[in-house]
Protein backbone atom coordinates (compact mmCIF):
# COMPACT_ATOMS: atom_id res chain seq x y z
CA UNK A 1 0.00 0.00 0.00
CA UNK A 2 0.80 3.49 -0.47
CA UNK A 3 2.28 5.71 2.92
CA UNK A 4 3.76 9.13 3.61
CA UNK A 5 6.54 8.14 5.43
CA UNK A 6 10.26 9.73 6.70
CA UNK A 7 13.32 8.62 7.43
CA UNK A 8 15.21 11.61 8.97
CA UNK A 9 13.43 14.80 10.24
CA UNK A 10 13.91 18.00 8.31
CA UNK A 11 11.59 20.36 5.71
CA UNK A 12 8.55 19.13 4.27
CA UNK A 13 10.75 17.37 1.14
CA UNK A 14 11.61 14.69 3.27
CA UNK A 15 8.32 13.35 3.35
CA UNK A 16 7.98 10.19 1.03
CA UNK A 17 5.53 8.91 -0.73
CA UNK A 18 6.48 4.90 -0.49
CA UNK A 19 4.75 1.46 -1.43
CA UNK A 20 4.93 -0.50 2.11
CA UNK A 21 4.20 -3.49 3.92
CA UNK A 22 0.15 -3.83 4.90
CA UNK A 23 -0.75 -3.64 8.54
CA UNK A 24 -1.41 -6.54 10.21
CA UNK A 25 -5.10 -6.61 11.50
CA UNK A 26 -5.13 -8.20 15.75
CA UNK A 27 -8.56 -9.82 16.75
CA UNK A 28 -9.60 -6.26 18.08
CA UNK A 29 -8.92 -4.17 15.19
CA UNK A 30 -10.27 -2.57 12.57
CA UNK A 31 -8.57 -1.81 8.97
CA UNK A 32 -9.64 1.49 7.77
CA UNK A 33 -9.35 2.10 3.99
CA UNK A 34 -8.42 5.65 4.25
CA UNK A 35 -10.34 8.00 1.68
CA UNK A 36 -9.35 11.87 2.93
CA UNK A 37 -7.55 12.53 5.96
CA UNK A 38 -6.17 16.09 7.60
CA UNK A 39 -3.11 18.44 8.18
CA UNK A 40 -2.26 19.30 11.61
CA UNK A 41 0.20 21.40 13.24
CA UNK A 42 1.40 18.05 15.51
CA UNK A 43 2.23 16.43 12.35
CA UNK A 44 4.59 19.57 10.97
CA UNK A 45 6.49 19.06 14.85
CA UNK A 46 6.60 15.52 14.15
CA UNK A 47 8.49 15.49 11.20
CA UNK A 48 10.42 18.38 11.83
CA UNK A 49 11.85 17.25 14.94
CA UNK A 50 10.71 20.44 16.81
CA UNK A 51 10.38 21.79 19.16
CA UNK A 52 13.76 19.76 20.19
CA UNK A 53 12.63 19.27 23.77
CA UNK A 54 10.25 16.79 22.55
CA UNK A 55 12.71 14.27 20.58
CA UNK A 56 12.90 11.98 23.64
CA UNK A 57 9.53 10.93 22.80
CA UNK A 58 10.20 11.55 19.24
CA UNK A 59 13.56 9.44 18.57
CA UNK A 60 16.34 11.56 19.21
CA UNK A 61 18.67 11.28 16.04
CA UNK A 62 15.87 9.66 13.97
CA UNK A 63 12.24 9.45 14.17
CA UNK A 64 11.10 6.45 16.06
CA UNK A 65 7.47 6.75 14.36
CA UNK A 66 8.26 6.85 10.35
CA UNK A 67 4.66 7.44 9.14
CA UNK A 68 2.45 10.66 8.94
CA UNK A 69 -0.98 11.49 9.63
CA UNK A 70 -3.73 11.37 12.76
CA UNK A 71 -7.10 12.86 11.40
CA UNK A 72 -8.97 10.49 8.91
CA UNK A 73 -12.42 9.41 7.58
CA UNK A 74 -12.39 6.20 5.23
CA UNK A 75 -14.48 2.99 5.11
CA UNK A 76 -13.69 -0.03 6.99
CA UNK A 77 -11.95 -2.81 4.98
CA UNK A 78 -11.67 -5.58 7.38
CA UNK A 79 -12.05 -6.22 11.38
CA UNK A 80 -10.55 -8.85 13.48
CA UNK A 81 -12.64 -11.82 14.79
CA UNK A 82 -13.74 -10.05 18.05
CA UNK A 83 -14.82 -6.93 16.82
CA UNK A 84 -18.30 -5.95 17.12
CA UNK A 85 -18.74 -2.34 16.71
CA UNK A 86 -17.64 -2.35 13.16
CA UNK A 87 -18.12 -4.57 10.00
CA UNK A 88 -16.59 -4.16 6.58
CA UNK A 89 -18.30 -1.34 4.84
CA UNK A 90 -18.91 0.85 7.32
CA UNK A 91 -18.21 4.95 6.65
CA UNK A 92 -15.88 6.17 9.42
CA UNK A 93 -13.90 9.08 11.07
CA UNK A 94 -11.86 9.49 13.96
CA UNK A 95 -7.80 9.21 13.92
CA UNK A 96 -5.26 7.00 13.35
CA UNK A 97 -1.50 6.56 13.36
CA UNK A 98 -0.35 6.98 10.41
CA UNK A 99 -3.57 8.79 8.25
CA UNK A 100 -1.27 9.54 5.59
CA UNK A 101 -1.62 5.97 3.73
CA UNK A 102 -3.93 3.83 1.76
CA UNK A 103 -5.04 1.58 4.97
CA UNK A 104 -4.63 2.02 8.70
CA UNK A 105 -5.01 -0.16 11.88
CA UNK A 106 -7.11 1.29 14.40
CA UNK A 107 -8.18 -0.21 18.02
CA UNK A 108 -12.08 -1.19 18.10
CA UNK A 109 -11.86 0.92 21.13
CA UNK A 110 -10.14 3.67 19.70
CA UNK A 111 -11.35 6.46 18.11
CA UNK A 112 -13.09 5.99 15.53
CA UNK A 113 -17.15 6.75 14.83
CA UNK A 114 -19.63 6.53 12.17
CA UNK A 115 -18.81 9.10 9.73
CA UNK A 116 -21.77 11.78 9.50
CA UNK A 117 -24.15 11.31 7.33
CA UNK A 118 -24.35 14.54 5.44
CA UNK A 119 -20.36 14.91 5.46
CA UNK A 120 -18.21 13.97 1.98
CA UNK A 121 -15.32 12.17 3.54
CA UNK A 122 -12.98 15.20 2.82
CA UNK A 123 -15.03 17.10 4.95
CA UNK A 124 -15.39 14.32 7.48
CA UNK A 125 -11.42 13.90 7.63
CA UNK A 126 -11.33 17.99 8.77
CA UNK A 127 -13.04 17.67 11.69
CA UNK A 128 -11.39 15.35 14.40
CA UNK A 129 -8.48 16.63 16.13
CA UNK A 130 -9.29 20.24 15.16
CA UNK A 131 -13.06 19.60 16.78
CA UNK A 132 -12.36 18.04 19.85
CA UNK A 133 -9.53 20.54 20.70
CA UNK A 134 -12.58 23.31 20.28
CA UNK A 135 -14.68 20.96 22.09
CA UNK A 136 -13.12 20.02 24.72
CA UNK A 137 -11.45 23.45 25.46
CA UNK A 138 -14.26 25.16 25.72
CA UNK A 139 -17.37 23.03 27.31
CA UNK A 140 -14.35 21.26 29.15
CA UNK A 141 -11.22 23.02 30.18
CA UNK A 142 -13.20 26.60 29.55
CA UNK A 143 -16.55 25.62 31.26
CA UNK A 144 -18.10 27.94 28.81
CA UNK A 145 -21.65 28.65 30.11
CA UNK A 146 -24.63 30.12 27.80
CA UNK A 147 -24.60 34.31 28.50
CA UNK A 148 -20.99 34.22 28.76
CA UNK A 149 -18.29 36.45 26.43
CA UNK A 150 -16.03 34.40 24.93
CA UNK A 151 -13.12 35.70 23.08
CA UNK A 152 -11.22 33.09 20.65
CA UNK A 153 -8.04 34.42 19.20
CA UNK A 154 -6.75 32.69 16.19
CA UNK A 155 -10.39 32.07 15.05
CA UNK A 156 -10.06 31.10 11.55
CA UNK A 157 -7.52 28.23 11.45
CA UNK A 158 -8.25 24.18 11.63
CA UNK A 159 -9.28 24.74 15.72
CA UNK A 160 -10.62 28.14 15.47
CA UNK A 161 -13.06 27.80 12.69
CA UNK A 162 -14.73 24.96 14.81
CA UNK A 163 -14.14 26.69 18.30
CA UNK A 164 -16.40 29.39 16.78
CA UNK A 165 -19.22 27.87 15.72
CA UNK A 166 -19.07 25.19 19.10
CA UNK A 167 -19.03 28.58 21.45
CA UNK A 168 -22.31 29.35 19.56
CA UNK A 169 -24.14 25.94 19.74
CA UNK A 170 -22.80 26.85 23.79
CA UNK A 171 -24.57 30.04 23.97
CA UNK A 172 -21.99 32.14 24.43
CA UNK A 173 -21.65 36.05 22.55
CA UNK A 174 -18.41 35.17 20.51
CA UNK A 175 -16.15 37.77 19.55
CA UNK A 176 -13.35 36.52 16.89
CA UNK A 177 -9.66 37.36 16.32
CA UNK A 178 -8.38 36.69 13.07
CA UNK A 179 -6.75 38.57 10.32
CA UNK A 180 -8.27 40.82 7.48
CA UNK A 181 -8.96 38.07 4.51
CA UNK A 182 -10.81 35.98 7.29
CA UNK A 183 -13.19 38.68 8.61
CA UNK A 184 -16.25 37.53 6.45
CA UNK A 185 -15.53 33.79 7.47
CA UNK A 186 -15.42 34.14 10.73
CA UNK A 187 -18.96 35.99 10.63
CA UNK A 188 -20.45 33.53 8.68
CA UNK A 189 -19.10 31.32 11.14
CA UNK A 190 -21.35 32.99 13.24
CA UNK A 191 -19.06 35.30 15.56
CA UNK A 192 -20.99 38.34 17.10
CA UNK A 193 -18.18 40.15 17.14
CA UNK A 194 -14.80 40.19 14.80
CA UNK A 195 -11.64 41.96 15.73
CA UNK A 196 -8.93 42.10 12.77
CA UNK A 197 -6.06 42.23 14.58
CA UNK A 198 -3.86 43.74 11.61
CA UNK A 199 -5.87 47.09 12.59
CA UNK A 200 -7.21 46.63 16.18
CA UNK A 201 -5.26 45.26 19.37
CA UNK A 202 -8.16 43.11 20.90
CA UNK A 203 -6.04 43.84 24.57
CA UNK A 204 -7.14 47.52 24.43
CA UNK A 205 -10.90 47.25 23.59
CA UNK A 206 -13.14 47.82 26.10
CA UNK A 207 -15.34 44.58 26.12
CA UNK A 208 -14.25 42.13 28.78
CA UNK A 209 -14.56 38.42 28.64
CA UNK A 210 -15.25 35.45 30.86
CA UNK A 211 -13.62 32.77 28.59
CA UNK A 212 -10.71 33.09 26.30
CA UNK A 213 -9.57 30.36 24.12
CA UNK A 214 -5.95 31.60 23.17
CA UNK A 215 -5.31 29.43 19.90
CA UNK A 216 -2.46 31.58 18.09
CA UNK A 217 -0.58 32.53 21.03
CA UNK A 218 0.33 35.64 20.39
CA UNK A 219 0.03 37.69 22.97
CA UNK A 220 1.80 37.43 26.65
CA UNK A 221 -0.56 37.52 29.79
CA UNK A 222 0.46 40.90 30.91
CA UNK A 223 -1.26 41.92 27.73
CA UNK A 224 -4.49 39.43 27.99
CA UNK A 225 -5.48 39.86 31.20
CA UNK A 226 -6.34 43.13 30.56
CA UNK A 227 -9.50 41.93 29.33
CA UNK A 228 -10.42 39.55 31.71
CA UNK A 229 -13.16 39.97 34.02
CA UNK A 230 -12.23 39.27 38.04
CA UNK A 231 -13.36 34.82 37.57
CA UNK A 232 -12.30 34.82 33.57
CA UNK A 233 -10.72 31.58 31.86
CA UNK A 234 -8.14 31.64 29.84
CA UNK A 235 -7.36 28.24 27.84
CA UNK A 236 -3.97 28.03 26.08
CA UNK A 237 -4.50 25.78 23.54
CA UNK A 238 -1.00 26.37 20.93
CA UNK A 239 1.41 28.66 20.98
CA UNK A 240 3.86 30.35 18.11
CA UNK A 241 6.48 28.18 16.40
CA UNK A 242 9.71 30.35 17.11
CA UNK A 243 12.29 28.68 18.97
CA UNK A 244 13.30 25.30 17.90
CA UNK A 245 14.46 24.33 21.73
CA UNK A 246 10.59 25.04 23.28
CA UNK A 247 8.87 25.88 20.32
CA UNK A 248 5.40 26.80 21.39
CA UNK A 249 5.62 25.39 25.17
CA UNK A 250 7.95 28.80 26.14
CA UNK A 251 4.55 30.62 25.70
CA UNK A 252 2.12 27.82 27.15
CA UNK A 253 4.20 27.51 29.93
CA UNK A 254 5.21 31.15 30.74
CA UNK A 255 1.31 32.16 30.26
CA UNK A 256 0.54 29.44 32.86
CA UNK A 257 3.46 30.30 35.60
CA UNK A 258 2.97 34.33 34.67
CA UNK A 259 -1.38 33.99 36.04
CA UNK A 260 -0.29 32.00 39.05
CA UNK A 261 -0.48 34.91 41.61
CA UNK A 262 -3.77 36.35 39.42
CA UNK A 263 -7.28 35.85 39.96
CA UNK A 264 -8.23 35.04 36.62
CA UNK A 265 -6.90 31.09 35.68
CA UNK A 266 -4.64 29.73 32.86
CA UNK A 267 -5.06 26.68 31.88
CA UNK A 268 -2.88 24.38 28.74
CA UNK A 269 -4.58 20.84 28.10
CA UNK A 270 -3.79 18.52 25.11
CA UNK A 271 -6.93 17.31 23.85
CA UNK A 272 -7.72 14.06 24.47
CA UNK A 273 -9.20 11.04 21.30
CA UNK A 274 -12.84 9.78 21.96
CA UNK A 275 -15.58 8.08 20.73
CA UNK A 276 -17.65 9.73 23.13
CA UNK A 277 -16.80 13.55 21.64
CA UNK A 278 -16.79 12.28 18.16
CA UNK A 279 -20.01 11.77 18.62
CA UNK A 280 -21.00 15.08 19.76
CA UNK A 281 -19.72 16.57 16.99
CA UNK A 282 -21.45 13.88 14.24
CA UNK A 283 -24.55 14.92 16.36
CA UNK A 284 -23.46 18.67 15.67
CA UNK A 285 -22.63 18.47 12.08
CA UNK A 286 -26.14 15.90 11.61
CA UNK A 287 -28.28 18.80 12.88
CA UNK A 288 -26.42 21.82 10.94
CA UNK A 289 -24.77 23.79 14.04
CA UNK A 290 -21.37 22.55 12.76
CA UNK A 291 -19.81 22.66 9.76
CA UNK A 292 -15.65 22.29 8.89
CA UNK A 293 -14.37 24.71 6.53
CA UNK A 294 -12.06 23.24 4.21
CA UNK A 295 -9.73 26.01 2.63
CA UNK A 296 -7.92 23.38 0.33
CA UNK A 297 -7.39 19.27 -0.71
CA UNK A 298 -4.21 17.50 -2.15
CA UNK A 299 -3.56 14.26 -3.58
CA UNK A 300 -1.79 11.99 -1.43
CA UNK A 301 1.73 12.73 -3.25
CA UNK A 302 1.10 16.93 -2.60
CA UNK A 303 1.41 16.12 1.73
CA UNK A 304 4.98 17.82 1.21
CA UNK A 305 2.98 21.07 0.07
CA UNK A 306 0.51 20.83 2.21
CA UNK A 307 2.43 20.85 4.90
CA UNK A 308 4.72 23.97 3.82
CA UNK A 309 1.16 26.11 3.47
CA UNK A 310 0.35 24.48 6.93
CA UNK A 311 3.56 25.92 8.26
CA UNK A 312 2.96 29.29 7.35
CA UNK A 313 1.10 29.77 10.12
CA UNK A 314 -1.96 30.99 8.22
CA UNK A 315 -4.60 28.17 6.74
CA UNK A 316 -8.28 29.28 6.39
CA UNK A 317 -9.67 25.94 8.06
CA UNK A 318 -8.35 22.69 7.40
CA UNK A 319 -6.31 21.31 4.39
CA UNK A 320 -7.26 18.08 3.33
CA UNK A 321 -5.60 15.06 1.70
CA UNK A 322 -7.66 12.76 -0.59
CA UNK A 323 -6.48 8.78 -1.03
N1 LIG B 1 -3.57 21.71 22.86
C1 LIG B 1 -4.00 20.87 21.93
O1 LIG B 1 -4.51 19.77 22.20
C2 LIG B 1 -3.91 21.31 20.49
C3 LIG B 1 -4.64 20.65 19.50
C4 LIG B 1 -4.59 21.13 18.18
C5 LIG B 1 -3.78 22.23 17.90
N2 LIG B 1 -3.06 22.80 18.88
C6 LIG B 1 -2.24 23.99 18.61
O2 LIG B 1 -3.10 25.08 18.36
C7 LIG B 1 -2.50 25.96 17.42
C8 LIG B 1 -3.44 26.19 16.27
O3 LIG B 1 -3.76 24.96 15.64
P1 LIG B 1 -4.64 25.00 14.32
O4 LIG B 1 -4.83 23.60 13.89
O5 LIG B 1 -5.81 25.87 14.50
O6 LIG B 1 -3.59 25.74 13.35
P2 LIG B 1 -3.81 26.38 11.91
O7 LIG B 1 -4.92 25.70 11.23
O8 LIG B 1 -2.47 26.43 11.28
O9 LIG B 1 -4.34 27.86 12.21
C9 LIG B 1 -3.57 28.90 12.43
C10 LIG B 1 -4.49 30.14 12.41
O10 LIG B 1 -3.91 31.04 13.31
C11 LIG B 1 -4.26 32.33 12.85
N3 LIG B 1 -3.28 33.31 13.31
C12 LIG B 1 -1.96 33.40 12.97
N4 LIG B 1 -1.41 34.44 13.62
C13 LIG B 1 -2.38 35.03 14.36
C14 LIG B 1 -2.43 36.13 15.25
N5 LIG B 1 -1.36 36.88 15.51
N6 LIG B 1 -3.60 36.41 15.86
C15 LIG B 1 -4.72 35.67 15.64
N7 LIG B 1 -4.74 34.61 14.79
C16 LIG B 1 -3.59 34.30 14.17
C17 LIG B 1 -4.28 32.25 11.35
O11 LIG B 1 -5.30 33.13 10.89
P3 LIG B 1 -4.93 34.40 9.99
O12 LIG B 1 -4.47 33.84 8.67
O13 LIG B 1 -6.22 35.15 9.96
O14 LIG B 1 -3.80 35.11 10.69
C18 LIG B 1 -4.61 30.79 11.06
O15 LIG B 1 -5.89 30.67 10.50
C19 LIG B 1 -1.16 25.32 17.05
O16 LIG B 1 -0.16 25.90 17.84
C20 LIG B 1 -1.34 23.86 17.40
O17 LIG B 1 -0.13 23.21 17.68
C21 LIG B 1 -3.11 22.38 20.16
Amino acid sequence: MKAVVYDTYGPPDVLQLREIEEPEVGDTDVLVRVRAAAANPLDWYAFTGTPLVTRPGLGLKEPKRARLGADLAGVVDRVGKDVTRFKPGDEVFGTGKGSFAELVVVGERGAIVTKPANLSFEAAAAVPVAGLTALQGLRDKGEARAGQQVLINGAAGGVGTFAVQIAKVLDTEVTAVCSTRNVDLARSLGADRVIDYTSQDFTLDSQRYDLVLDIAGSRPWSELKRVLRRDATVVIIGGPKAGRMFGPIGHLVGTALASLPSSQKATFFISKEGADDLDTLREMIETSKLNPVVEKTYPLSQVPEAMTYLGTGHVKGKLVITI
